[in-house]
């Protein structure tokens, strides 16, 4: 299936694991700041760390008018949140449960959607009806865990 992967990251690392997962499932992959380019695909991935205190990565606070004024419906989205579950554990990936809760109403078939056990934190806007919205990575505490999940997750997807 055609896909666009999308990125928001500040110090690399979500850069690294969209790269990662745009090369399991063959697809291309982009900033932010170019979700334009989301009209092209059938399947969009949206990633991003998350800041402050539960905020979007700065290039989606830039890029979140843009992807709320397109028009995504029948569209095929999933999340890829990456953050800090010891450190922030009342914020954990918040990003993605932000972006979720922005484009939920447009007609998207959300898919990628994970289990929350084998993670450890008391609160995250991305849990939606107890499953994380996409794929969540910690590479603050869990790096190692980090390329089996992108493996499962790709799995799931399917190309
Ligand atoms: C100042 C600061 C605030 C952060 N806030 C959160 C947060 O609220 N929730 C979370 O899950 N992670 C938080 N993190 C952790 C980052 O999301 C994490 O380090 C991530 O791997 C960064 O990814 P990036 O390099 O792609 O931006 C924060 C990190 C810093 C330094």
């Amino acid at each position: 299936m055609k896909t666009g992967i999308f990125y928001g990251s500040t110090t690399g690392n979500t850069e690294r694991i969209a790269k990662r997962v745009g090369e399991l499932l063959g697809a291309d992959v982009f900033e932010a700041v170019d979700i334009g380019k989301a009209d092209d695909y059938e399947r969009i991935i949206l990633a991003s760390s998350t800041w402050g205190m539960g905020d979007l990565q700065d290039s989606w606070i830039a890029s979140l008018d843009e992807l709320k004024a397109k028009n995504l419906s029948g569209k095929k989205v999933a999340f890829i949140g990456v953050g800090d579950q010891a450190s922030f554990g009342d914020s954990f990936v918040d990003a993605i449960g932000i972006l979720y809760e922005e484009i939920a109403g447009k007609g998207i078939s959300l898919v990628g959607t994970t289990s929350t056990e084998g993670y450890t934190f008391s609160a995250s806007k991305a849990v939606v009806d107890g499953d994380f919205v996409g794929l969540v990575l910690d590479e603050n505490n869990q790096p190692e865990l980090t390329e089996q999940r992108i493996s499962d997750w790709v799995a799931l997807l399917g190309k």
